[in-house]
């Protein structure tokens, strides 16, 4: 019974991959994890009654911390913002970081040392692995949960002879995990967790802002290993499974993004790479020199009314705003007017993947406009104007044509291509990754000063009126 429970249960898991994959079948998905991870827990605390392999006590405590931690989860879940969520994944995967850690140490304890034989070295490596795998998802999941909530820099932290210090630590927890399975001393279990958890701090702290959106990921994929890890521990088929399912698609996740970003994999893991070539900007002086071409809503209403096509650009300011329904709304009216209107979706737009599709979704923003960059990107020298909704490092200029910049190499929406690019924003002040965008000071580019909800509310309003001032 309970083996046909979790084959029912991975099943389920992997169509919620599955569901997950497109932002019109995701709810379907996740109504199908939810039911898997259900059927999961019925069947787990079944077997533990069944088979009386757990005590009367350690079932009710357990009982007490699946209701406590299931009413925190949801209460933090219902009450998280939608920018805020990639905080809350971070902090979800150091707390499975931690729970694979302990049952890694609870695995080890639970066996007194015994004769070295191939079985015992087998559960000595899992109880390792697990507890080390742990400790490095649990110290990073919370740097990073400290630099997406601004608790800390998000500039990556870079020394010199770092790469050796972290390749020191590797090797060291190495030659620890050795002593362990040879001594079976607890001492070196500890040690070892140490030595990867202060590896997991550096690792993150290492990683610049602009490529956040790889290390949750990353630290997803961990949390699904040390999760497998546990598994193993255990004799739990499904917590193999669903550890692998974890860490795999966190893994391709990761891929893709470095992909979009045009960062190596290799580069973005070991962290600080590229960081180097930041550095002060030196054009900051001839940029202040230069100003910005400002625009008034009025100027814009009309600029829109007079083109045939516009090309929207959102990014984290439109969620911060929560304007994607007033969006929708100026859409529809330039669409009555006959305006061809699209989205153009970067892939780390905002501050989780596919935060932007999400949002649109919401609001109801039609599949068929929304496209991705790579689609879209011929098309911006054909478009009058292109609205940029609060987004500001997906399409700094900078990422193709200065290779000094800490986001060169990254592909980006190519806006400044178009007629007329209209950036929506409070001020000139920069994005995630910190460093100015020279698309401000183009000739092409006009700055509608403001936060993106109250003008496009005053677009929408000009646009209804007819334009002009
Ligand atoms: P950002 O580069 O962060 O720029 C957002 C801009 O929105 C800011 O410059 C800000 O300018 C403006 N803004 C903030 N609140 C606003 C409001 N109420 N009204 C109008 N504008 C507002 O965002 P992006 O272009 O979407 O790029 C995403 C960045 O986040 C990338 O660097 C990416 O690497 C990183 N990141 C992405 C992810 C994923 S997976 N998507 C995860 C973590 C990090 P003002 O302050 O002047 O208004």
């Amino acid at each position: 019974m309970v083996a046909l429970a979790y084959l029912v249960s991975a099943i389920c898991f992997v169509l919620s991959l599955g569901g997950l994959a497109s932002p019109s079948s995701a709810r379907r998905g996740n109504t199908l994890g939810i039911a898997g991870m259900a059927v999961a827990v019925v069947a787990t605390v079944y077997l533990a009654f069944s088979t009386g392999s757990a005590s009367k006590e350690s079932l009710t405590a357990a009982a007490i911390s699946l209701i406590a931690g299931g009413a925190i989860g949801a209460v933090l879940a219902k009450r998280v913002a939608m920018t805020a969520m990639p905080e809350l994944v971070a902090i979800l995967h150091s707390f499975v970081g931690i729970a694979a850690a302990f049952v890694g140490i609870a695995g080890f304890l639970a066996h007194p040392p015994g004769e070295l034989d191939g079985a015992r070295i087998v559960h000595l490596i899992e109880c390792y692995l697990g507890v080390i795998i742990g400790s490095l998802t649990f110290t990073g999941s919370l740097v990073a949960f400290g630099k997406l909530k601004e608790l800390i820099k998000s500039k990556a932290l870079v020394f010199p002879m770092r790469h050796g210090l972290n390749l020191a630590l590797a090797l060291g927890t190495v030659a620890v995990g050795a002593w362990f399975v040879t001594g079976q001393g607890a001492i070196a279990l500890y040690v070892g967790a140490a030595l990867f958890g202060v590896l997991g701090v550096l690792l993150v702290m290492g990683i610049g802002g602009a490529d956040m959106p790889v290390v949750v990921s990353m630290l997803n994929s961990y949390s699904g290993w040390a999760a497998s890890a546990t598994g193993f521990l255990l004799g739990n088929d499904l917590l193999i499974i669903v550890g692998a399912l974890v860490g795999s698609s966190g893994a391709i996740l990761s891929y893709i993004m470095c992909k979009a970003m045009n960062r190596s994999f290799v580069s973005v893991i070991l962290g600080g790479f590229g960081a180097e070539v930041g550095g002060p900007d030196d054009r900051a002086e001839a940029f202040a020199a230069k100003g910005v071409n400002r625009a008034g809503p009025a100027d814009v209403a009309e600029l829109m009314l007079g083109a045939r096509s516009v090309i929207m650009v959102p990014g984290y300011g439109m969620a911060v705003a929560q304007a994607q329904h007033n969006v929708r709304e100026l859409t529809e009216l330039l669409q009555k007017k006959g305006i061809n209107v699209r989205f153009a979706i970067h892939p780390v737009a905002g501050r989780l993947p596919g935060h932007m599709n999400v949002l649109l979704a919401e609001a109801n923003v039609p599949y068929p406009i929304v496209f991705e960059m790579d689609e879209i990107n011929s098309e911006m020298p054909d478009t009058d104007v292109v609205l940029v909704l609060g987004a500001n490092d997906i399409v700094n200029p900078d990422a193709l044509e200065n290779p000094k910049s800490p986001l060169a190499g990254m592909p980006v929406l190519e806006v400044w291509r178009a007629q007329t690019v209209v950036a929506i924003k409070r001020s000139l002040n920069p994005g995630f990754a910190g460093i100015d965008n020279p698309l401000y000071y183009k000739d092409n580019t006009l700055m509608l000063f403001g936060d993106a909800r109250k003008m496009v509310e005053a677009l929408v309003s000009a646009v209804k009126g007819g334009g002009g001032h």
